[in-house]
């Protein structure tokens, strides 16, 4: 895995409805691998790979969207009041860097929360609230903060850079879903000029909804589609037996049922084939919650058959992950294994 690929889509600030960063670095790294690319009304990037008449039109689906916070409103003392966009839960937010994009220029800021010696007995043993949480971006009053370029509607995601941990293991923000826009480029680059029918689809808004996925599908009309996420890895001190959904380095997550989706018989079959066959390391997905955009492809037209293949990242929907650059790797061998087997005439 080119850790440089990771490096700059995990970098990239792309909350919600604002993905173009991830999408040029994506339009960047497919280029010359794609035989079209095209851009729909929302944001979504398709990446078309067309191939022999007869094979299957396969459908890759990778979030480029990231949790984020949304700023709703400036205090006259400067301080920004904020929800958040997608779940992060407010036990992680407190003292947090955030990076917002202004009018004119990044600003950054902290999460800030009232001072620990200030507070009743109460108030120490309670998490805080998304409601109780405010930014600090270094500005003392409403006019201060607008001067800044801060305005209503502003969106900022955690300032957190890309770092290689030594011994395979990375850590930085957005693994979810920036470490399966990775896999999903290498698996599209390594079947150029092989017969099949792709379309990789960068899609938009996950995180909010399963919202891009589900207009990609419509328009992308595949007869089997593959979601290709990061999810939670629960290999933790604390974590009981039956509670660790997936572990690092265990290779792909390979999924049977979550919130949103049974997994297809046949993708299933043939995710687990194809693993088999190339000597892949996988794992299945343990605990069946949360859900991805093969939710929203899945029920798209009359149906399409769908699964899920994700890379296991410790600590996901908060400010850094931790992942396996191994586990990225297997995950886009399995990506085309699974395309190898499942495209016949
Ligand atoms: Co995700």
């Amino acid at each position: 895995m080119e850790i440089d690929l990771l490096r700059r889509l995990s970098n990239a600030f792309g909350p919600p409805g604002a993905e173009e960063e991830p999408r040029g670095i994506m339009r960047e790294e497919l280029e010359d691998s794609a035989d079209e690319i095209s851009v729909d009304k929302l944001g979504n990037i398709f990446f078309h790979k067309r191939g022999e008449e007869g094979y299957p039109r396969i459908m890759l689906a990778a979030h480029m969207d990231e949790v984020a916070l949304l700023v709703t409103h400036i205090e006259d003392s400067g301080f920004l009041r904020f929800q958040t966009l997608g779940g992060i839960t407010s036990h992680v937010m407190p003292g947090q860097r955030i990076i917002f994009r202004g009018r004119q220029r990044p600003i950054k800021g902290i999460i800030g929360t009232k001072p620990p010696h200030i507070m009743t007995e109460e108030e120490r043993k309670k998490l805080f609230s998304i409601e109780e949480l405010f930014v600090d971006i270094g500005a003392g009053s409403l006019k201060e903060a607008e001067e800044k370029g801060c305005h209503i509607g502003m969106m900022g995601v955690f300032d957190v850079e890309f770092t290689e941990l030594g011994g395979g293991y990375v850590r930085g923000k957005a693994f979810d879903d920036r470490a399966g826009c990775a896999a999903m480029v290498k698996a599209f680059k390594a079947l150029k000029g092989s017969p099949y029918n792709l379309v990789a689809v960068g899609t938009i808004q996950e995180e909010v909804g399963l919202r891009g996925a589900r207009t990609a599908a419509w328009q992308a009309d595949p007869d089997y589609a593959l979601a290709i996420e990061g999810t939670f890895a629960s290999d933790v001190p604390g974590s009981k037996p039956h509670e660790i959904s997936a572990k690092l380095g265990g290779g792909p997550v390979i999924t049977i049922a979550d919130n949103s989706i049974i997994a297809h018989p046949k993708v299933l079959r043939t995710l687990i084939e194809a693993a088999e066959a190339e000597d892949i390391p996988y794992q299945f997905k343990k605990v069946p919650r949360g859900g991805t955009d093969a939710g929203a492809i899945h029920l798209t037209r009359a149906g399409i058959p769908s699964g899920v293949v994700a890379i296991p990242c410790r600590y996901i929907h908060g400010p850094a992950s931790v992942a396996h650059i191994d586990d990225i790797e297997n995950t886009a061998r399995l990506v085309e294994a699974f395309i190898r087997r499942i495209s016949t005439k």
